[in-house]
């Protein structure tokens, strides 16, 4: 048999599959299934752009790029990252993935040894912790403070660093709670980390999507010394399935890095880098469309939550996710089951985004219709009522 790594074995599965299993399985069919599961944007390419070559018909796309993906589309993400950043981004800083996901896990797997530890803000992304505890490495959650917002817990951090402590993983804007980390903040964790030697891994996954369009978390790093800018092309393009995203480093850690990429996936689908190379400069027409519609659900997700007047969210300024406590629930896990069997709603435990967070759920807009949100914000409101 088989024996499997207990770094693995001992890491919990995100429930995610249970949950739309339960969805396809048990819903109720006095009801349209409706999913707040989902973090997806609402459009894929097929929306806003007319392809006029055929990646299937080059014979560059069945064939490895350079580890490092294509040279065309380094050097369109260091453009777009210059105009954000105070030190240069050049195309050497970059290596295209195989999605943020991996591009995290190749991050982490770079720096950790047994025992070390990462910080991470909760509610956490469960990805993050599950690419730390595979590598052999230690979480280290420190909650947010819902009422801020869920912004950084500085002090918090700050009173969990210790010599063992490598990283610290920062997503802003953030899944799961949609919140954008307030400008100051992030330049005094940089002066932290700076000091102290901590590397800052920033999952920047939701670039594109902040309602407050001035918002701009590189803008309070001076140099890439002890950062590491992970970049998705997932949700900007509506391209979860290709698989892309990038990392941005120092040069002194990309051979590094190139060794953990070359063995893991060589390179990033090329057929997938093909099909980038022809959206990219529509970039705009598919940021438009990904982000209006997020931003109409997000409208109308304030305006049916201050209806319902049970449930209570103050609106967080990013990605397209709401992180809402649930009144007289201490564990909202039984509460998911009851959403989709009674009233076929997804919507996804707290629990899952750390365990301080039971009383929590997840609603996940970004590919709902303002339509739908109204809909399923009257059954969450149907359900609440009845243990009111
Ligand atoms: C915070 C965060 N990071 C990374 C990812 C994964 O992105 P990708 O599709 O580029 O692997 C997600 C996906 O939902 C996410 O929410």
């Amino acid at each position: 048999m088989v024996k499997v790594n207990k770094n693995i074995t001992d890491i919990k599965t995100p429930p995610i599959d249970y949950f739309n299993n339960l969805l396809r399985i048990k819903s109720n069919n006095k009801f349209k299934s409706i999913s707040f599961g989902h973090g997806i944007p609402m459009y894929t390419p097929n929306n806003y752009y007319k392809f006029s070559k055929n990646p299937l018909l080059d014979d560059s796309s069945y064939k490895y790029t350079e580890i490092r993906g294509d040279q065309r589309i380094r050097q369109y993400i260091s453009t777009k990252l210059n105009s954000k950043c105070s030190f240069p981004v050049k195309s050497d800083n970059l290596i295209i993935t195989s999605g943020a996901n991996s591009a995290i896990f190749k991050s982490l797997f770079l720096q950790l040894q047994y025992g070390d530890e990462v910080i991470i803000p909760s509610p956490v992304y469960f990805n993050h912790t599950m690419a730390i505890e595979m590598i052999g490495g230690t979480v280290v959650e420190v909650n947010s403070i819902a009422e801020s917002g869920f912004q950084l817990n500085l002090k918090g951090i700050q009173n969990k660093i210790n010599s063992k402590t490598k990283a610290i993983i920062i997503n802003t804007p953030n899944n799961p709670t949609g919140a954008t980390y307030n400008n100051d903040d992030m330049k005094i964790l940089a002066q932290i980390c700076d000091k102290k030697n901590i590397t800052i891994v920033l999952d920047y996954t939701y670039e594109d999507f902040s309602y407050n369009l001035n918002y701009n978390p590189l803008a309070s790093f001076e140099h890439l010394k002890n950062l590491i800018i992970i970049g998705s092309f997932s949700k900007t393009f509506g391209i979860t399935g290709l698989r892309l995203g990038y990392i941005c480093a120092s040069k002194s850690i990309i051979e590094d890095l190139c060794k953990i990429q070359d063995t893991i996936s060589i390179c990033a689908p090329s057929i997938s880098q093909n099909i980038l190379l022809q959206l990219l400069f529509n970039e705009n027409d598919a940021i438009k469309m990904n982000f209006n519609s997020a931003s109409n659900s997000r409208d109308k997700l304030i305006e049916c939550l201050n209806d319902s007047k049970i449930l209570n969210w103050q609106a967080t300024n990013g990605a397209f996710y709401a992180f809402i406590k649930i009144p007289n629930t201490e564990n909202t896990w039984d509460f998911c089951e009851k959403m989709i069997i009674e009233y076929s709603l997804l919507v996804l435990p707290g629990s899952i985004f750390g365990e301080h967070w039971k009383s929590y759920i997840r609603i996940a807009y970004g590919a709902v219709s303002p339509k739908e949100i109204e809909e399923g914000v009257q059954r969450l409101y149907n359900q609440i009522s009845k243990t009111t």
